[in-house]
């Protein structure tokens, strides 16, 4: 995994520095920009999980893959998928949530990568809209709905 391999040792500061610069510049453009460089490293994000739902902020750095559209991230098991979750920034104003439970046989599907996830367990790989590209697998990834609020990403049950 390549994330994070700018500046590793002054992660600090050099967030700091990215910050200020999103704000200066307007935000998506320059984090697309800014990931453009970094390859096609997905990080594996956090977020807070309640009875209420799963929440994410955009503005941590753990979750900075979702910021701009296009972008996709992945998460571990949570209360309401024991699976984890595929999420894709669709557009300025929507996240796809899906679960990572293979439909083929329920093993934990890997993250999006070039817009395709794929299940280790047989082949089978998912769109960013869920569905089926490849089987065994023949049924879509169940969804999860969510709003985007903000930078806050709030997963509903
Ligand atoms: S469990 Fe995913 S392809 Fe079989």
């Amino acid at each position: 995994m390549q994330a994070n391999h700018h500046h590793r040792s002054n992660q600090k500061i050099n967030r700091r520095e990215f910050l200020k610069t999103l704000a200066a510049s307007g935000g998506a453009a320059a984090l697309a920009a800014l990931l453009a460089g970094c390859g096609e490293a997905v990080p594996t994000g956090a977020g807070t999980d309640s009875a209420a739902g799963v929440t994410l902020d955009l503005a941590a750095p753990e979750n900075q893959s979702l910021a701009a559209v296009g972008g996709a991230l992945a998460i571990g098991a949570n209360s309401l998928d024991p699976k984890g979750m595929l999420l894709y920034r669709m557009n300025e104003s929507t996240v796809l949530v899906f679960s990572r439970r293979c439909t083929h046989q329920g093993c934990v599907m890997g993250e999006f990568k070039d817009g395709v996830a794929l299940c280790p367990c047989h082949g089978s790989q998912f769109d960013t809209t869920g569905n089926v590209v490849k089987g065994p697998a023949t049924d879509a990834l169940k969804t999860y709905p969510s709003t985007l609020n903000g930078s806050t990403v709030t997963i509903g049950g």
